[in-house]
């Protein structure tokens, strides 16, 4: 029987600025703090799955450089299995991740590199790994393609189909139709359905598109406001979890995808699950660094109970 995640993604390595405001074209500021760690949204919600206590295998395209050697000791150390090619063609990418240094939160840029080449016949050549999983994750870092093959092959095992469609990005609306959830912040929502998701009202329109759109569940992301779990049979806001002072938001939707799907992998019934990435999500904005900052089960579980 299915057991863990599979997750499809990519892995960049974040280079992470703190500093006052955005410096304006043609300006050079002071910033007050740097950190080099990795990243890419695959990739931190593998790490978040893993640290969660779920058994993660994790298919993407890397380069062959420093960056990408950087990747595989990242997953050596969490124990995440890689079904990852590794190609001299084009390099591992990068993010550029400017964090507010007060307020934690942040704007970014990032560069798939190498993973901008996964192609279907790339998840292909992981299906197994990936119809073993109970549950398959991915979101739209690398080409969409990928992404649906991945979404398809995971619908026809009877897995349990996660898309996080971040970046938002076009897509034709059938690949909705292969999703048991999705799961878009605010932004992603509100570029997916075009209704706006400034409160709790506006995440329930929202939500109500993506289900008309073919979506089994709607995951709505709320940052500090926590996150709408909109099904077909019951609509619940999920209060956020407070785990200390903001330090960095970067990977929070990470954390939250990532605690969600082992969670699943688990047994967990769905709205604990949302909880337990809700609770995780809460850790991970306390702790500078997106993949760094991914607690262990044992934390989760400890703010979970209070
Ligand atoms: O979700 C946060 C991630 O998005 C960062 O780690 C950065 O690499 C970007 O891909
Ligand atoms: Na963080």
């Amino acid at each position: 029987s299915k057991t863990g995640v599979a997750v499809l993604g990519i892995f960049v390595v974040d280079l992470a600025f703190r500093a006052g405001d955005m410096p304006a074209i043609g300006e050079t500021i002071a910033g007050s703090g740097f950190a080099m760690g990795p990243g890419g949204k695959g990739s931190n919600q593998a790490v978040a799955a893993a640290r969660a206590g779920a058994d993660v295998t994790f298919i993407s395209r890397i380069g062959r450089d420093a960056f990408g050697d950087l990747a595989i000791k990242t997953w050596e150390t969490e124990g995440i299995r890689p079904r990852v090619a590794r190609t001299a063609e084009a390099p591992t990418g990068a993010a550029f991740i400017y964090v507010h240094e007060t307020r934690g939160d942040n704007a970014i840029i990032v560069v798939s590199g190498a993973a901008d080449g996964l192609s279907p016949t790339d998840v292909d050549a992981a299906a197994d790994a990936i119809r073993s999983s109970r549950v398959f994750v991915t979101q739209l870092e690398q080409p969409v393609a990928a992404a649906q093959r991945g979404l398809e092959i995971a619908r026809a095992a009877g897995s349990i189909t996660v898309f996080n469609p971040a970046p938002a990005g076009a897509f034709d609306d059938s690949l909705f139709a292969l999703c048991d959830y999705v799961v878009p912040n605010e932004t992603e929502a509100e570029a997916l359905t075009g209704i706006a998701v400034s409160d709790l009202a506006g995440a329930r329109g929202a939500g109500d598109a993506l289900l008309a759109k073919g979506a089994g569940t709607a995951l709505i992301t709320l940052g500090e406001r926590g996150a709408l779990f909109h099904g077909r049979d019951r609509s619940l806001h999920v209060p956020p979890f407070a785990a200390g002072k903001v330090v960095e938001t970067a990977g929070a939707g990470d954390a939250f995808v990532g605690g969600f799907a082992a969670a699943l992998a688990g047994g967990a019934d769905p709205l604990e699950a949302v909880r337990f990435g809700s609770a995780t999500a809460g850790i991970s904005v306390t702790r500078a660094g997106t993949a760094p900052a991914m607690p262990q089960r044992a934390e989760i579980e400890a703010l979970l109970k209070g």
